[in-house]
């Protein structure tokens, strides 16, 4: 293709999509007043636009890449897969793909985990989870427990179960009145602590609100939801050590389930395979998506423990069965992708390089330190929230209209790299196969950003 003909057909594409298409999380007038970037292609970590630009996938393709792009082991899997069935059902039949994945996932879960529920997404896994435990009690005879426990500034997807249990006003508080009732109790989040006190000298007081809620609510929690060590989407929120095995405790001391929910934190973002590992926790339930494929295909999971699932177990005229299932849970193309992703893990160590790798991202951000507009650069692992201020002393933030995050994305593309912000945090995110000297170029375009667009607001 010349550059004439790639120009006419990015063109007809940028029509198209303008015409046809609805973008999530998107304000489509804004939308329509852009040229869109559109993706035709990638290669390892890069992505390559209808244009022919080549950009870091810095946000992995929305937290999910791992690998890289068009991985030989991956896309082979698929191919093989292809060959003999796309699709079947697990509502009544098995399938090979889904057996073999299920038996490699547990390979890789915290030992005690051993349950596994497919999906196809984040939220679904989430709904599942919810669903799970609350059956879980009535089936227990504990009957009252119908009560959730979540924190502020959560998410878990966007259907209406997952919704429920969010505490991002900016996305939930309008479909407040179809949503149920759930206890939210303060994230911690030192940087702008909601209950204005500071570590360590608050003992995480934060965590004290939530057996708060739990003793008022004695007996009718069902259970505790939370992502553990950070909360990803409300700004890569990171939670001080001890918080989680604390919430641990908690659970245990009120009877309620702990749901942990690593769609974001899974498969090594955050230093480890679970970040529930880095507490020593186990939760009851733990939710994961995105990175479970190594960003390939839509799969998700809700796994557990034994004691959950034998909850439901009985004779047919009980009705104790789970009452739930989406047509493509454990499409078989997907769990091919993840059997071949979990098997890189476990043969390549890809996880175990992740530290290094992290503290090196961390050096190549440290200068940020010295930019005006930065209030705290936040960092699990390679999960990064860099917040920016307007004003650093007083911790002033930039007007929602302003779009500050949108600003520095916008020139990152410029320089290079593909971002994507949360309000005014800008989100590092990079596929786990990316290297050193690529960390290092994605933090030096990310700052130039930073600096570019603060520079103009
Ligand atoms: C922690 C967490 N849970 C759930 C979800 C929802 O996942 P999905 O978009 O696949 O429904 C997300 C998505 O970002 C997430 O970060």
């Amino acid at each position: 293709m010349d550059d004439r003909e790639r120009r006419e057909r990015h063109r007809r594409l940028w029509e198209a999509d303008h015409r046809h298409l609805w973008h999530p999380f998107t304000q489509m007038r804004d939308w329509l007043r852009e040229e869109p970037l559109i993706v035709d292609a990638a290669e390892g970590v890069h992505l390559v636009d209808t244009l022919g630009n080549r950009y870091l996938d810095g946000v992995s393709s929305l937290w999910c890449n791992v690998h890289g792009h068009r991985v030989p082991e991956l896309d082979a899997a698929v191919r093989a897969q292809l060959e003999r069935v796309a699709h079947s059902t697990l509502l009544g039949l098995a399938s090979t793909a889904s057996i073999e994945c299920a038996e490699e996932l547990v390979r890789h879960l915290p030992s005690g985990l051993t349950r596994v529920f497919f999906s196809d997404a984040g939220a679904t896994a989430v709904e599942i989870a919810i669903k799970m435990a609350f059956q879980h009690h009535q089936l227990r005879g504990d009957e009252r427990r119908t009560e959730f426990v979540a924190l502020h500034g959560g998410y878990h997807g966007d259907t209406l179960g997952s919704v429920s249990v969010g505490g991002i006003d900016l996305f939930h508080r309008i479909f407040k009145p179809l949503l149920f009732d759930v206890h939210h109790a303060p994230q911690p989040y030192c940087y702008r602590c909601p209950l204005g006190k500071a570590l360590p000298g608050c003992g995480m007081a934060c965590a004290d609100e939530v057996e708060r809620i739990l003793a008022a609510r004695e007996g009718r929690v069902a259970a505790l939801v939370v992502e553990p060590l950070v909360q990803g989407a409300d700004g890569m929120i990171t939670q001080p050590p001890g918080y989680l095995r604390r919430l641990r405790e908690l659970c245990d001391r009120h009877g309620a389930l702990l749901v942990c929910d690593e769609v974001a934190t899974g498969w090594g973002r955050t230093g480890t395979t679970f970040a529930v590992e880095q507490e020593g926790v186990l939760p009851d339930i733990l939710t994961m998506a995105k990175g479970l494929t190594g960003g390939y295909l839509p799969l998700a999971a809700t796994v557990t423990t034994e004691q959950v699932f034998e909850s439901f177990l009985g004779e047919h005229a009980e009705k104790r069965t789970f009452f739930h299932g989406h047509t493509y849970a454990g499409n078989p193309l997907a769990c091919a992708a993840a059997t071949a992703s979990m098997t890189l893990f476990r043969e390549r160590g890809v996880g175990a390089a992740v530290p290094a790798k992290a503290a090196a991202l961390a050096r190549a951000l440290a200068p940020a330190a010295r930019l005006p507009h930065v209030g705290e650069v936040r960092q699990r692992g390679l999960m990064v929230g860099i917040e920016l201020v307007r004003d650093r002393a007083t911790k002033e933030e930039y007007a929602y209209a302003l779009q500050a995050g949108h600003r520095v994305i916008l020139e990152a593309r410029k320089l290079g790299a593909i971002l994507r912000p949360l309000g005014n945090v800008v989100v590092l995110m990079p596929p786990l196969a990316m290297t050193e000297a690529e960390l290092t170029r994605l933090a030096g375009i990310t700052l130039a950003a930073i600096e570019a667009a603060t520079a103009r607001l």
